[in-house]
């Protein structure tokens, strides 16, 4: 049932170009320049009405939220925030009728997101869902939502959800932002085209299988890692690191680049890898600044440069390439590499890759 692939988590990784594609299929119609999603149609007041979108979620999925509040602000220019939603049911939250609850979560069972949930609802707040596993407690217990079709993601590391998530929450940022009349035509189209193209590129960025391999078996005994990246790639980083962490129980941590000064640039040394984000379309120049810190500090580099690029290329120690595309895409092509380097690490230093120890794949307790 693994298809031919040795772990579960590697097949869900090679899914994510069919599992994006069956995300979108019925929703993004690109050639009739229009977005169809019935939980957000027959809502449209409610979010155009809203003063913020609050987003709830745990580890990957609260990550993809992160990734949703560059979109959502960038693209709908509707005020997000991202909370962990343990930490928000306990906070006494400020949440209106105005207020627009979107939880996150590829189960649909989390506690801590379901008891979230109830709160806003509570406090009169519309909230919709977007989960992966249909007629789940979330699913179940929202207003109104989208599914993620990632199909069943049986490894405990999330990997396709992730980027249907990002996928998800991509056509609502963009549906909202054609409401709003904030996008032009073109620009809206521009983007369509290339979210439909976007399983192609994730294909593409798969190729660099057998690269990450001999990357990961340079770093495989590694006891502590960086992942750097800002802007859009900023959640990605911390989703790489919080990947690596999981299943091969190295140490590691995800910061936005530009904040390593302010401390963790004194862990650097020649034992430590970085793992860079660095795309042409994301504060490029001040990533690669960034990375010239490292090195100064003897610091061994691994960037994800966009295809061609040829600056990091000369200052990194290794480069892993992926498709050019538009900056808010650029997530869901950056976050493969970062995916396979954590599986061929865990199963280079013999870990358990789809069921890692201490973890489930469905936390139903808080
Ligand atoms: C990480 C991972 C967990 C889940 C988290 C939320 O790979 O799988 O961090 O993302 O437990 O789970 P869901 O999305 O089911 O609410």
């Amino acid at each position: 049932e693994k298809g031919g692939y040795d772990h579960f988590m590697l097949k869900e990784i090679y899914e994510q170009p069919r599992a994006i594609k069956d995300t979108y299929r019925g929703r993004l119609l690109a050639d009739q320049g229009l977005i169809r999603m019935a939980g957000i149609d027959l809502n449209m007041e409610k979010f155009l009405n809203a003063n913020r979108i609050i987003i709830v979620a745990c580890g990957t999925s609260w990550h993809a939220g992160l990734v949703a509040e560059y979109i959502f602000e960038d693209l709908a220019r509707i005020p997000v925030e991202v909370e962990y939603a343990s930490e928000f049911r306990y906070r006494n939250p400020v949440i209106t009728d105005k207020d627009v609850l979107i939880a996150i979560s590829q189960s649909g069972e989390t506690a801590d997101t379901l008891a979230a949930i109830k709160l806003a609802k509570e406090k009169g707040a519309f909230v919709f869902g977007v989960c992966n596993v249909v007629g789940s407690s979330i699913a179940r217990e929202t207003d109104a939502g989208a599914y993620t079709h990632a199909g069943p993601e049986i490894g405990v590391a999330s990997t396709k959800a992730f980027t249907t998530q990002i996928t998800v929450l991509t056509l609502i940022a963009l549906k909202l932002a054609k409401a709003k009349g904030v996008f032009s035509e073109s620009k809206y189209h521009e983007y369509l085209t290339e979210l439909e193209n976007i399983p192609n590129k994730v294909e593409k960025s798969l190729q660099s299988n057998a690269l990450i391999e001999i990357i990961a078996d340079v770093y495989k005994d590694s006891t502590n890692c960086l992942y750097l990246g800002r802007g859009y790639n900023f959640p990605v980083a911390l989703e790489g690191a919080l990947k690596l962490k999981e299943i091969s129980y190295i140490h590691a941590e995800g910061y936005p680049a530009a904040e390593m000064k302010h401390g963790p640039i004194a862990l650097i040394d020649e034992h430590m890898p970085v793992f860079v984000i660095a795309t042409k379309k994301g504060h490029y120049e001040k990533v690669v600044s960034n990375i010239q810190e490292i090195k100064s500090r003897k610091g061994k580099i691994i960037a994800i440069v966009t295809e061609g690029d040829e600056q990091v290329r000369d200052l990194a120690d290794h480069v892993i390439e992926v498709p050019e595309t538009l900056e808010s895409l650029t997530p869901l092509l950056t976050t493969i590499p970062l995916q396979l380097l954590s599986y061929h690490i865990a199963v280079m230093r013999g870990c358990n890759v789809d069921q890692p120890r201490n973890l489930a794949k469905s936390v139903t307790v808080e």
